[in-house]
């Protein structure tokens, strides 16, 4: 082997197992974490990080399928917290600490070089919806749902009636619409 490349070895080596190291404890700390900052009235802040997280599925509404407006406009990104999809994997619970954030995106273009079709354009916002037996015991299933305005640093907690009713009644797990989440099926022990 040539100098050149020892020297090369050498200081590429320690880099890579410094960096497998890094890896194997981070995803044990994911695991383990939970998701989600919160105001003293338990309001949720507005998630950052959130695309970063477990992407579970995207349903699309799209606006020229519903009288022009649908209710939620019409990409829906959906993402559920690490920590809460091992607990999903481990149990098919959602634990306490769910946080799903759902980010919406407008449709860009219904032609593209694949095909016609929906395809996505510009961000649009976020709803969010949050399981917490301590933060919300009298809430149904203590999920708590979330408008955000973008002007505000947290999101809004809204009525039962807006939110849970529809998902309590309608969706296939624990108010989450699990019969739309290949992802999560998938993983359901
Ligand atoms: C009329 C029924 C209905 C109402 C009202 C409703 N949702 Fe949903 N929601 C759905 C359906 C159906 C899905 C899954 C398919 C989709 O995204 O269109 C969904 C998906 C979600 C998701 C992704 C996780 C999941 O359960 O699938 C979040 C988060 C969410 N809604 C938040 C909200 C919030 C916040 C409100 C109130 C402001 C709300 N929803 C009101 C029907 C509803």
């Amino acid at each position: 082997m040539s100098k050149f490349k020892k020297a090369l070895l050498g200081s590429i080596a320690p880099l890579l197992l410094g960096s497998m190291l890094g890896m194997a404890t981070q995803a044990v700390a994911s695991d383990e974490r939970f998701y989600g900052r919160f105001t003293a009235d338990n309001e949720l802040y507005t998630p950052r990080d959130y695309r970063t997280w477990v992407f579970i599925g995207a349903s699309v509404t799209p606006n020229d399928m519903n009288d022009g407006a649908a209710a939620f406009p019409e990409f829906h990104n959906v993402y559920l917290d690490p920590g809460s999809y091992a607990h999903w994997k481990k149990t098919g619970e959602f634990r306490s600490g769910s946080v799903i954030v759902k980010e919406l995106v407008s449709v860009g273009t219904k032609e593209a070089p694949s095909g016609n079709g929906y395809f996505p354009g510009e961000y649009g916002g976020i709803a969010a919806m949050v399981k917490n037996d301590k933060r919300y015991p009298d809430r149904p299933g203590n999920w708590a749902y979330f408008g955000f305005d973008g002007e505000s640093r947290h999101g809004a907690i809204q009525e039962d009636s807006a939110c849970s009713a529809c998902h309590q009644q309608n969706a296939a797990d624990d108010q989450v619409f699990t019969q739309f989440y290949p992802v999560l099926r998938a993983a359901k022990p």
